[in-house]
């Protein structure tokens, strides 16, 4: 399938800067080999999109709330999301996991009511440090995928070992490509043919110089790429490397 090459801008940058780094992607992204997908901060994402213009580059957002509205303070809804231009929402990621405590139940509700407004989820899965250590990858990302897909689900999964995230450490190409089948296999056993259409991406300390062994590997269709999107060329280099 054709790869997406997703980056999560996490909180980094001005109103300007966001609009200068989606002008700079979207300058580049013609005939590249993969489809990109772009998360900036939610408050940057009209600015966002006015500068992908609609193009070809996709726009999404870094989480939403499970409710579709309500006294909900400091919090957007998905349909807020998909009212401002995005088409995709980042949920479950380990700084979200982490910061707010979030548990697989409420990843699975937020995942629904994306699901329901008619956004595309990227849900994210892996395996803290010690996990891995304690030979536990496989059984965490089976049981966060089991817990925060909700029945029905369609989107795409992000597998982010939290020890390779802004650390400049990756998992080796067989134990990407290991959990990468593991996740493939949950997918299929649970949503049959449709699993085996979801994309798989992998994220953490994915860069232009190890983009094109990690994409060449089986059941990875792209990446979610955090520091290395801030650059544009280095995102769109990223891309590239999906042939
Ligand atoms: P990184 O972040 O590329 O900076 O490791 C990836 C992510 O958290 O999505």
């Amino acid at each position: 399938m054709r790869p997406l090459i997703a980056g999560n801008w996490k909180m980094h940058g001005t109103l300007r800067e966001a609009a200068s780094l989606a002008e700079g992607v979207r300058a580049g992204a013609g005939g590249l080999p993969a489809d990109l997908l772009v998360c900036p901060p939610v408050l940057h994402i009209p600015a966002v999109a006015a500068a992908l213009g609609g193009g070809a580059v996709a726009l999404g957002a870094q989480d939403c709330h499970a409710a579709a509205k309500g006294a909900h303070t400091g919090d957007i809804s998905a349909a807020m999301l998909r009212d401002a231009g995005a088409t995709h929402v980042i949920l479950g990621h380990s700084e979200r996991r982490a910061d707010h405590g979030e548990s697989d139940a409420v990843v699975r509700a937020k995942v629904a009511a994306a699901l329901g407004a008619g956004l595309v989820p990227v849900v994210c899965v892996g395996e803290t440090e010690a996990q891995r250590l304690a030979g536990e990858a496989d059984s965490v990302v089976r049981a966060q995928l089991a817990e925060s897909l909700p029945d029905g689900f369609g989107g795409i999964i992000a597998y982010e070992p939290v020890w390779a995230i802004g650390t400049g450490r990756t998992p080796t190409e067989a134990d990407i490509a290991a959990i990468h089948a593991t996740i493939r296999e949950s997918l299929v056993a649970r949503f049959g043919a449709a699993g085996q259409g979801m994309r798989i991406l992998y994220g953490g300390s994915m860069k232009p110089g190890n983009a094109r062994a990690i994409l060449a590997l089986p059941n990875v269709d792209g990446g979610l790429v955090g520091g290395a999107s801030l650059v544009a060329a280095d995102f769109l280099a990223i891309a590239a490397a999906a042939a």
